[in-house]
């Protein structure tokens, strides 16, 4: 029978699989991609170079990037009938519920949903890595009453989610600063999303279902929504000269202060580093220096009073909210770029699977005595 000494609260710490997509080391606070490490994919590689290293398990070669962000590119349209439901969502709608009924819905569409084999799922990873960010975008247009934009198929992966939100040629400094957050939120190994996903796979259902059940893992406020949140928070602060006070206030009224702390970080997450120094280059070009300021302090005042470090989510929310991305797709994005790690993890689990299922330690009555419906109170 399990005991309690073997239960761990949040599975913290348990060890739930092997894995060659990516290593978090908090001790270091390193985190590679198929052995390469992240900050120099950030800074030196594209999403689309990375999305490669995780589906094919290297970088690609000049041809073999051309022949991937082309085939990418062309398959950025999503069915007719696809695009008339979404347009039939309600606009109250979640832009994450709308985004896991949309991918739901794509499943519908592929006749080799069934089909479980290596290629077919990388086929079906690069399709919908590819289609993501035209649901995302569709769905924000329609719920903004503006035409959906249609998709070029000679952009880059963040160009394109830019233009198909805006309609318009993006700014290259956007899009430079999409890109490195889509290689940061790209994968980051057993995360719950990611775990989710890779528990669904290992029934040997399909590869949407799997999808579905990462999509609405992440949404939750403790994982991916946290973005959404972080940013929320500073702009109820308003302003640098109130960040400590409101902080410690909040601290002191128990509250969660979104986008810190991480159950595997302790020492900070690596992917901060990167997206807070773009936070700062960004606002001294764009004249809006108060969020790095802000978010400076903040930091200060958590590792101060609790030990807490930055995680992602906290340098993304201002960053997106200076590059005007609309906040109820921070999270929408994030999965967009995580879609990558988390098909990456299926395919790993279809070729070296065993299903999930863990035990429990039972805490209810036992030896309980039947009472007949006419005798019950
Ligand atoms: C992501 O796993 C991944 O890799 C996720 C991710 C990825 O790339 O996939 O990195 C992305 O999800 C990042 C995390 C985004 N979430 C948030 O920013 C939400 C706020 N953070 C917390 O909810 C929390 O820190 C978690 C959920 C991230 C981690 O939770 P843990 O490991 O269960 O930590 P805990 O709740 O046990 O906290 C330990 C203590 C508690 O205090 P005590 O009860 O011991 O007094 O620290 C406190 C917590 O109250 N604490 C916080 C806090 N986070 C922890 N207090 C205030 N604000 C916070 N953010």
């Amino acid at each position: 029978m399990p005991d309690e000494k073997s239960y761990s609260p949040g599975l913290e710490g348990v060890v739930a699989g092997i894995s060659s997509v990516s290593e978090v080391d908090p001790e270091k606070s390193m985190l590679i991609y198929r052995g390469y490490d992240v900050h120099e994919l950030a800074e030196r590689a594209t999403y689309e170079e990375v999305v490669y290293l995780l589906l094919m398990g290297k970088l690609p070669n000049r041809k073999e990037l051309s022949e991937f962000t082309g085939f990418i590119g062309h398959e950025r349209h999503i069915p007719g009938d696809l695009m008339d439901m979404i347009q039939a969502y309600p606009d109250t709608a979640h832009p994450m519920d709308a985004l896991r009924s949309a991918v739901s819905a794509l499943g519908l569409y592929d006749k080799t949903t069934s089909d479980l084999s290596h290629n077919a799922t990388v086929e079906k990873a690069m399709k919908l890595i590819a289609k993501i960010p035209t649901i995302i975008a569709a769905s924000h247009r329609f719920r903004a009453d503006l035409d959906v934009v249609d998709p070029d198929p000679r952009m880059t992966c963040a160009e394109s989610f830019l233009h198909l939100l805006t309609g318009k040629k993006p700014d290259p400094l956007a899009v430079r600063a999409l890109d490195v957050s889509l290689v940061l939120y790209a994968e980051h190994s057993f995360n719950a999303s990611t775990f989710a996903a890779r528990v669904t796979a290992s029934t040997l259902s399909d590869y949407y279902s799997s999808i579905v059940s990462a999509i609405g893992t992440l949404k939750g406020p403790l994982h991916g929504g946290a973005n959404e949140e972080a940013i929320k928070m500073m702009l109820e602060i308003g302003s640098p000269a109130k960040a400590e006070a409101w902080t410690l206030e909040a601290l002191a009224k128990k509250r969660l202060i979104m986008g810190f702390g991480h159950r595997v970080y302790k020492k900070g997450d690596s992917r901060v580093p990167i997206m807070r120094k773009l936070g700062q280059e960004l606002g001294e070009k764009l004249n809006q220096p108060q969020w790095h300021q802000m978010a400076q302090i903040i930091e200060e005042v958590m590792w101060r009073e609790k030990k807490l470090p930055p995680n992602v989510d906290f340098p993304c929310g201002y960053v997106y909210y200076m590059l005007k991305l609309p906040i109820p797709l921070y999270t929408p994005i994030f999965a967009a770029s995580r879609v990558a790690g988390w098909s990456a993890h299926i395919i790993e689990q279809y070729e070296h699977n065993r299903i999930m299922r863990p035990t429990n330690i039972y805490n209810g009555p036992k030896e309980v005595t039947f009472t007949p419906l006419e005798q019950r109170p």
